[in-house]
């Protein structure tokens, strides 16, 4: 795979809205309009990113609290095109990559419905811990929905990264 990471612009809504209403993603995650998405773009607190594969773009995720004062950062929305083909955990590692390098964050969460499987087993395998059940955190669909919260600190994320990219002692 020839991945790339991009910082998406407003000519990569159109690819961003088709894949967050991917079939069967009804369920599991949340989808905008365009001037939600325009409004979230320049409001100083969103970062979206592309994922792309050579020139075909293969998934995006949306970062909350981007560089926030308070060194959190939430991972809003991601969703790839293809599920299940280890895209999503590709994508993810780039993005925690970024997020870890070009921000003082401290903590990266997620959260997500405890019946989504798939996507917990692919943040696991990119570092985030099951931290508990937010009661009641999401309103989906007129519904307030319990969420599972992921999490991973940047201590850990720094033991992660192979030991070639870390900073040499003294
Ligand atoms: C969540 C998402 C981004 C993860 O990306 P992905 O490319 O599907 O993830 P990966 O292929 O890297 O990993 C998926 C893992 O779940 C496993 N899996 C697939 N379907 C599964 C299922 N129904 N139940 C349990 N595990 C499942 C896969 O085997 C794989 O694990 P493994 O490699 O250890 O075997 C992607 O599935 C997606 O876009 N889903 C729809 C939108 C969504 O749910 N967004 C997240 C909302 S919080």
């Amino acid at each position: 795979m020839d991945f790339q990471l991009l910082r998406a612009t407003e000519t990569d809504l159109p690819f961003i809205m088709a894949t967050e209403r991917g079939e069967g993603y009804d369920a599991v995650v949340g989808r905008w309009d365009e001037a939600r998405h325009r409004e979230a773009m320049v409001d100083g607190s969103h970062a979206y990113f592309v994922g792309v594969d050579g020139s075909a773009p293969i998934g995006f995720a949306i970062l909350r609290q981007w560089a926030s004062a308070e060194r959190v950062t939430l991972v809003k929305r991601i969703a790839v095109v293809v599920p299940g083909q280890g895209h999503g955990r590709v994508l993810l590692a780039a993005v925690i990559d970024r997020v870890f390098v070009e921000t003082d964050a401290y903590r990266l969460c997620i959260g997500l419905f405890p019946d989504n499987h798939r996507a917990r087993r692919a943040y696991e395998a990119v570092g985030f811990t099951a931290e508990g059940i937010a009661r009641g955190s999401a309103f989906f669909h007129g519904v307030h929905r319990d969420e599972l919260i992921m999490a991973q600190l940047r201590p850990e994320w720094e033991q992660r990264r192979p030991q070639a990219s870390k900073a040499s002692p003294g």
